[in-house]
């Protein structure tokens, strides 16, 4: 039985605001992978993209998604390219519930509009970059078990309705 929860899903669709509040609320650890591979090279996410390129990040991506995915009951808030490779979908699958998180790209602009945080989206035409980014990964976020859509700001009902799913597949706050 899987006893983790992984967030998926693109850029500023909620997925850390929701797992902080998921693993309060089960009374679960918390983890962003972002957070950690930051907190790993003492440097922020831009820094790390820009000293050692995109590339390497994904490297320490899988790695810190391994280090997670295994046993243990815990909250995992992914970056929005984790489901990019392969390896870390089998990964999030074996592991975890996996649970995608979704945003209209009008939304995700909005959200994101002073955002200096996010090196993909540092581009003119944002909304653009966005549109092309979410097409080009929709058929990897699609691979998750459950989606649950995020505009109309909600984490009440977002919340709910994760617990819903996880309760329907099985899954307990103790497995
Ligand atoms: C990325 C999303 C970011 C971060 C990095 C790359 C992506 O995380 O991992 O900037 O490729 O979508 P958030 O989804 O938390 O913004």
């Amino acid at each position: 039985m899987k006893s983790n929860i992984a967030l998926v899903g693109f850029m500023a669709t909620g997925k850390t605001t929701v797992g902080k509040a998921l693993a309060e609320y089960f009374g679960l650890a918390f983890v962003d992978t972002d957070e950690v591979i930051a907190q790993k090279h003492g440097k922020s996410i831009p820094e790390i993209f820009l000293e050692h390129g995109e590339v390497y990040f994904r490297e320490q991506e899988t790695l810190v998604l391994k280090e997670f995915c295994g046993e243990g009951a815990k909250v995992i808030a992914t970056g929005g390219g984790a489901i990019l490779k392969k390896e870390n979908v089998s990964c999030l699958l074996a592991g975890a519930h996996v649970i995608c998180l979704t945003a209209k790209p009008e939304t995700v602009l909005e959200r994101t509009k002073d955002d200096v945080n996010r090196p993909l989206l540092q581009s003119e035409d944002r909304l653009e970059k966005i549109n092309n980014l979410m097409q080009e990964r929709e058929q990897h976020y699609n691979k998750a078990e459950h989606i649950v859509k995020t505009d109309e700001w909600d984490l009440e009902a977002i919340i709910a309705d994760i617990e819903s799913f996880l309760k329907n597949n099985g899954w307990t706050v103790n497995n």
